[in-house]
């Protein structure tokens, strides 16, 4: 139901390092983590770039959108000044730089497809059909060591199932509405990723009665962590990678 690992390092490293750079990969590598979620967006020239906000102006500079440019221009964007003066000049990263790196040292991969507003669809066709390039060399069964697809959008995920049908979706929430399982069953998705605080103890014993796969984000506190597993959720997502380690 849950073929794999427990605890990820949010956007590479959590709040540790600057999100969604390959400096962050590195970093949660570093500290054990041997399995990350990041964030892929498509560019004007329709490439998928690592990054989590449509807007510039938090983790890069200046007041543009990622779909207004082409990847070249994005990747020469500084994400890491933001974060400290250390990291100035950390670029964003594409998505293929950052599956190689993971998959060059085993680190599983939840890749959240993080569509820009109307760009839905095109989102979940071009990431899936990539990851098909980069994962060509497994075979479509080898579950543990495929990526996830996971996304807010339905649109995204239905789109990612036309183009690559065997890599598994998990559908992103933050609260669960009545239909959460009708949700699921429409994308074809093995789990659900919910917001930690949504949860409630009955709901995660339905979506495990259910058979699906039940993962939380994002969660920062030992305590809070302890809680979820012992309601049956199989694995979260966490920014504090210092207080939860990879072996929790
Ligand atoms: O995939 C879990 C989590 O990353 C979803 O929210 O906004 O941090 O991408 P966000
Ligand atoms: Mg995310």
């Amino acid at each position: 139901m849950w073929p794999y690992p427990k605890v990820l390092a949010h956007r590479g490293a959590g709040t540790l390092a600057p999100e969604n750079t390959m400096a962050a990969m590195r970093y949660g590598w570093e500290h054990g983590f041997a399995a990350v979620e990041f964030d892929v967006m498509l560019s004007k020239d329709q490439r998928p770039v690592v990054i989590h906000d449509e807007d510039f102006g938090r983790t890069v500079a200046g007041s543009g959108k990622v779909p207004g440019y082409d990847a070249a221009f994005i990747m020469q964007q500084d994400a890491g000044a933001w974060f400290s003066a250390d990291y100035k000049g950390e670029p964003v990263p594409d998505y293929a730089s950052v599956v190689n790196f993971c998959r060059s040292r085993g680190i599983w991969m939840n890749v959240e497809m993080k569509p820009a507003q109307g760009y839905e669809r095109e989102t979940g066709l071009v990431v899936a059909a990539e990851t098909l390039q980069l994962f060509a060399d497994l075979s479509p069964v080898d579950k543990q060591h495929l990526p996830l697809f996971s996304s807010f959008s339905r649109a995204a995920l239905l789109a990612a199932h036309e183009v690559a049908p065997h890599i598994p979706r998990a559908l992103l929430i933050r609260e669960a509405g009545p239909d959460w399982k009708l949700h699921l069953q429409e994308v074809g998705a093995c789990a659900l990723h919910i917001r930690h605080d949504c949860l409630t103890r009955d709901l995660a014993a339905q979506v495990k009665d259910a058979g699906y796969g039940l993962f939380c984000y994002t969660v920062n506190s030992p305590e809070r962590a302890r809680e979820l597993l012992s309601w049956g959720v199989d694995a979260f997502c966490t920014d504090r990678i210092d207080l939860i380690p990879a072996d929790f």
